[in-house]
């Protein structure tokens, strides 16, 4: 496959803490920009993703193979570390990555010298990239690598499965005021619609907006803080099942929000706009996680065999 245009397009830039991360001059945003490349995807999209818990499910043979979507490929820092946890383990691994273009992969590969968490994947990568498709064994892991080319909002809303369900979601587009299209209600819902309801699902997100977890919880997931990633004291997890969240968005959190006026409204905000936001507050709190339908909030390593805690319509 031909990648053009990403010399001019992406420069390395240097983190704080050393080594260097991918900017996207195009969007003007930097890719895994406080805490780099190496320490974010391990922390939130293998650890915070609970993909060793998803890992152990596959090697009892309590389920046949895992399936993790990557959002947003992008310099493929999170695909890698998804492929590094799974490679210890003896597990068949479904990993399907989500991007308009594989510019920001090529472009990183030609920087491996510089990009620390490439080292020793060039040529998987190099095959990724010639075949759009990588499919072999990753140290113990059997892997199926794919990349799935367009607009992931478009994809969910137009084309029919042949696509497995997820068990996991890396979901790292770029930040919702550059693509707010890609963080909305709607977009979600038609994500949770994707899931499989007999089987777990675990999401993870660097944004701790609450524009963003409102969104979550109306398209039917359950909404928890994640854990804090270089200076963020904060990233959000969704899942189809409470008691995968170990801190769960409590009534606290439910009030602050209702204090709060809505983003992008002003004190002069039309009575419309604050309806509008009240009604939403108002759904919330019949949401399960809100409304007391509910187990008690403890991580459960043997996930998928409880179904009370899952999400219904609300
Ligand atoms: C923050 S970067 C991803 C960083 C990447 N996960 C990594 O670990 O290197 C966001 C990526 O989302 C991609 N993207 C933007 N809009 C998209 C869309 N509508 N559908 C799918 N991917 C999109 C961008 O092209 C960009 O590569």
């Amino acid at each position: 496959m031909e990648h053009g245009g990403s010399n001019s397009r992406f420069e390395l830039v240097p983190l704080a803490g050393g080594g260097w991360a991918v900017h996207d001059r195009a969007w003007g945003e930097t890719m895994h920009p406080v805490a780099g490349p190496e320490i974010e995807p391990a922390a939130l999209y293998v650890e915070e993703l609970q993909l060793p818990q998803l890992w152990t499910r596959v090697e009892s043979g309590r389920q046949a193979l895992a399936v993790v979507w990557d959002v947003g490929l992008g310099a493929g820092a999170n695909a890698l570390a998804v492929l590094r946890s799974a490679a210890a383990r003896r597990v068949r691994l479904r990993l399907w990555s989500f991007d308009l273009s594989l510019d920001a992969l090529a472009f990183a590969r030609a920087e491996a010298g510089r990009l620390r968490y490439l080292a020793g994947w060039e040529s998987l990568v190099d095959e990724f990239l010639a075949r759009g498709a990588f499919t072999g064994t990753v140290g113990a892991a059997g892997v199926e690598w794919r990349y799935v080319e367009g607009d992931f909002a478009r994809w969910l809303a137009v084309d029919e499965p042949p696509a497995d369900a997820p068990d996991a979601v890396a979901f790292d587009p770029y930040s919702p005021s550059c693509h707010p299209d890609l963080w909305t209600a709607e977009v979600f819902r038609r994500l949770y619609g994707r899931l499989d309801p007999s089987r777990p699902c675990v999401l993870t997100t660097y944004s701790r907006s609450n524009r963003v977890r409102t969104a979550l919880l109306m398209a039917g997931f359950f909404v928890g803080r994640g854990r804090p990633v270089g200076v963020k004291e904060e990233t959000t997890v969704a899942s189809n099942r409470l008691e995968l969240l170990s801190r769960p968005l409590d009534h606290a959190w439910l009030d602050r929000l209702r204090k709060t006026p809505p983003a992008g409204s002003g004190r002069h905000a039309g009575d419309a706009h604050r309806m509008a936001a009240l009604s939403v507050w108002e759904r919330l709190r019949r949401h399960p996680q809100f409304a007391g339908l509910r187990m008690s909030p403890a991580r459960d390593q043997g996930a998928g065999s409880s179904g009370s805690g899952r999400s219904a319509s609300f």
